[in-house]
């Protein structure tokens, strides 16, 4: 099996939402709580109207896609925000996509809490960063090298401009950034209020770091590899 890296363009959004969907099912409540209904037909037509948006409208974020060569198909994508003298703004989670004010209000919560290790980390570094927002694989083609490759696109680049990069890592992409350099800084766990605290799940991930390794430099454009 070869396999290739390439951008993603707006076309291939409803399948990289696809692929989001599938690789997570139910296991994280931060997916769960912001992109509500993911595994529904409606659902995934709203989550992939937001991926678009994101692509048309957020100049840091860039979309990665690994597809199979044989057969043309694409069965990994990841979203790398990288940021180069940009602070970006701190805007909240909005939008019409809940059922009712309380699921909105939840996801919002979950929202905040998830990116403030990331928000400080942006602000600490003067707006220059590499931050892996999401990595997911075809749950039919893991293990075979496609997260890899999309996490080295983003490392390699950031070795040749010295910043770091972070990521929020779930428990399965764990040995997976270990495994390329990230280190373990600590985990983080959701506050929920009173009122939720027996109805609602948290949401918890490793907050992870990589130095620039300078001399580690691999070359998207050589990802070719046969499996
Ligand atoms: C985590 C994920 C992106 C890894 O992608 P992948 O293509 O399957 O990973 P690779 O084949 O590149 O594997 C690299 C290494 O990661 C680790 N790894 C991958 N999947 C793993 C899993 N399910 N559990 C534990 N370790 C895993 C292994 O160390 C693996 O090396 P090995 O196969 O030689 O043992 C993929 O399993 C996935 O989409 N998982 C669900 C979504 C998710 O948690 N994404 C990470 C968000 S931070």
């Amino acid at each position: 099996m070869a396999f290739k890296v390439e951008l993603c363009a707006e076309a291939d959004m409803a399948r990289a939402f696809e692929i989001i969907s599938e690789a997570f099912g139910h296991d994280l409540p931060y997916i769960d709580a912001t992109f509500p209904s993911h595994p529904t037909t409606a659902g995934r037509a709203i989550g992939t109207s937001r991926l678009i948006d994101m692509m048309k409208n957020d100049p840091c974020t860039t979309f990665v896609k690994v597809v199979d060569t044989e057969t043309g198909l694409m069965i990994a994508q990841a979203k790398w925000n990288i940021y180069k003298d940009t602070i970006p703004e701190e805007k909240d989670l909005d939008g019409d996509f809940w059922v009712n004010e309380d699921e909105k209000r939840y996801a919002q919560l979950l929202y905040r809490q998830w990116l403030i290790p990331r928000r400080k980390a942006i602000r600490e570094s003067g707006g220059n960063l590499f931050s892996l927002d999401l990595l997911t694989v075809d749950p039919k083609y893991q293990r075979r090298g496609a997260g890899r490759l999309l996490v080295k696109w983003g490392t390699s680049q950031a070795d040749k401009l010295g910043l770091k990069c972070v990521v929020e890592s779930t428990d399965p992409g764990f040995g997976l950034y270990k495994s390329e350099g990230f280190e373990h800084c600590g985990v983080w766990e959701t506050e929920l209020p009173d009122e939720w605290k027996e109805s609602r799940r948290k949401a918890k991930f490793v907050w992870m770091v990589r130095e620039p390794q300078p001399g580690q430099q691999w070359l998207a454009s050589r990802c070719l590899r046969k499996y």
